[in-house]
C-alpha cells in the first residue's frame, strides 16, 4: 500500500509555520504534526526530571517514554505524562529546552519513530525543522518558510500577549537570534530548506496571503486532494 501523502513545512520559529499548518490540515482534513511541540515537551520533561542534558541517554530514554497526548482539553492543548503542558510548553523556558534537547542526536532518533507514527491516510501535514530534510524525505510538497528576525519576534510577541503570557520584545528577538544560531548551526538535522523545498519569504505576508500560496502549491502538487 503506497504511504499516505504528506506536506512538510519547515522554518524558523515565528516564520508562520504553525498556524500556516493548521490551517492547511483542517482544508485537506488531514493529520497535523506539531513536531516542535514534541521537542517542547521533551525540553519541559527533562527539566521536571531534573535530567542533566549532558546526559545523552537519559534524555534519549525519556523521550522514548514519556507519554504525550495532543487535543484532550481543546486544539492546542498537550499533556505530558497526564499533566497539562500547553502552556508551560510556550514559554521562554519550554522554548529554551526544546532547542537544547533538539541538539541531542539520540533524542532526534527517540523522537524520529514517533513522528513517523503520525503518517496517516489521507494524510499529514508536517510541522518542524528537519520535516522535509529527514522525516518524511519523500514528501509530496515541501515548503520552508522565512521571514526576518525581527518581523518573527514581533510575531512571536503578539502570540505570547494573545495567550496571556509576558513578553518583552527585545529580549524575544535576542532568544530568536540564538535560537536561530544554535538549530541551524547543529550538526544533526540543522534547519534548512531541503533541496526539493519550495522558499516562501513571508515577511510581508498576512496569514491568508501565505495559506492562498500554499493551497495554490497543494493544487499543483495533489490535485487530487484539493479537489476533494
Ligand atoms: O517550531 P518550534 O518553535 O515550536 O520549535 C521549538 C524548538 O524545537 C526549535 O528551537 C528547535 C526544536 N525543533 C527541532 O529541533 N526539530 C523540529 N523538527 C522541530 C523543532
Amino acid at each position: 500500500m503506497a504511504s499516505a501523502p504528506v506536506i512538510t513545512i519547515d522554518g524558523p520559529s515565528g516564520s508562520g509555520k504553525g498556524a500556516v499548518c493548521a490551517v492547511i490540515a483542517e482544508r485537506l482534513g488531514f493529520a497535523l504534526l506539531d513536531s516542535g511541540a514534541l521537542y517542547r515537551v521533551l525540553g519541559i520533561a527533562v527539566h521536571k526530571a531534573g535530567v542533566d542534558l549532558a546526559n545523552h541517554q537519559a534524555v534519549a530514554k525519556l523521550a522514548g517514554e514519556m507519554a504525550i497526548e495532543f487535543g484532550r482539553n481543546g486544539p492546542d492543548s498537550v499533556q505530558l505524562n497526564g499533566e497539562d503542558v500547553s502552556l508551560a510548553i510556550r514559554t521562554d523556558l519550554g522554548s529554551d529546552m526544546a532547542s537544547r534537547v533538539g541538539a541531542i542526536p539520540a533524542a532526534r532518533q527517540a523522537l524520529h519513530e514517533r513522528q513517523l507514527a503520525f503518517r496517516q491516510p489521507p494524510g499529514l501535514v508536517a510541522d518542524g525543522r528537519d520535516m522535509g530534510t529527514v522525516v518524511f524525505p519523500d514528501a509530496q510538497l515541501k515548503i520552508y518558510l522565512t521571514a526576518s528576525v525581527e518581523a518573527r519576534a514581533q510575531r512571536r510577541y503578539k502570540q505570547l500577549i494573545g495567550k496571556g503570557i509576558d513578553a518583552i520584545l527585545p529580549d524575544l528577538l535576542r532568544d530568536l537570534k540564538e535560537r536561530d544560531a544554535r538549530d541551524s548551526q547543529r550538526p544533526v538535522s540543522p534547519l534548512k530548506p531541503a533541496e526539493d523545498a519550495i522558499l516562501l519569504d513571508t515577511t510581508d505576508m498576512t496569514l491568508e496571503n501565505v495559506i492562498a500560496r500554499v493551497m495554490e502549491f497543494v493544487q499543483q502538487r495533489l490535485p487530487q486532494v484539493a479537489s476533494q
